[in-house]
């Protein structure tokens, strides 16, 4: 592979699409794409979703006020309004200009978007402020998983059936399931 050395400006991350949602102040809900998302773990199998926000935005100041917010995954059907929630801020006015089925948590008093295959209700567990940023270590107290998954367990999820959209700073669907762990490298037992 031959590469170039550029700028650290270009220093893209292939990033998930998510849109959070959170409650404002007067109880009503508000929805906006964030990417910055990823996962750590604490240690036994309890995982910590990692949400990152920019700025004074409401959907930030909502999680710090509230601590509950849900992780809702994006797939291709869902980039109009993926689109439409990040190009309105919610201090312009509420986002009601596409329509949209919203529900409450099954487990935790957050909204969250009818049309997503896989949604996380979270809970803050600790923040970090970098910055202009702050980074959110959410316990994840309920995962909503579309019902054509069956998963064996938690390694088991075929994306494709979800169609997430990736992001860039462009958007992009994903291509085929290419396997498992283990099934491109098999260590000789000779
Ligand atoms: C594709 C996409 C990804 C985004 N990712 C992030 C992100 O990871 N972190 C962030 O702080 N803002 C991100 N934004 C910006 C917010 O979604 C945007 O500022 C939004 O209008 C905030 O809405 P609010 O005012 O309702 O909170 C993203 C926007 C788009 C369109």
């Amino acid at each position: 592979m031959k590469r170039k050395s550029v700028d650290p400006k270009f220093s893209m991350c292939v990033q998930p699409s998510f849109i959070i949602g959170t409650n404002n102040e007067d109880g009503s809900y508000n929805f906006a794409p964030i990417t910055w998302v990823s996962a750590t773990c604490e240690g036994g199998d309890e995982y910590l979703l990692v949400v990152s926000m920019f700025g004074t935005k409401r959907t930030k100041q909502n999680v710090i006020r509230r601590g509950l917010l849900s992780v809702n995954l994006v797939s291709t059907q869902m980039l109009p309004m993926m689109d439409y929630f990040g190009s309105k801020h919610a201090k312009d006015g509420i986002k009601n200009d596409i329509t949209y089925g919203v529900s409450c948590g099954v487990v935790l008093d957050v909204p969250t978007l009818d049309e997503s295959p896989w949604v996380y209700e979270c809970e803050v567990a600790r923040s970090v402020v970098t910055g202009d940023s702050t980074t959110f270590f959410c316990h994840i107290r309920n995962v909503q998983m579309d019902e054509r998954l069956s998963p064996k367990d938690t390694f088991d999820i075929d994306l494709t059936v979800l169609d997430p959209v990736i992001y860039s700073g462009k958007y992009h669907s994903l291509g085929k399931m290419l396997g498992s762990i283990g099934d491109f490298y098999k260590a000789d037992k000779t």
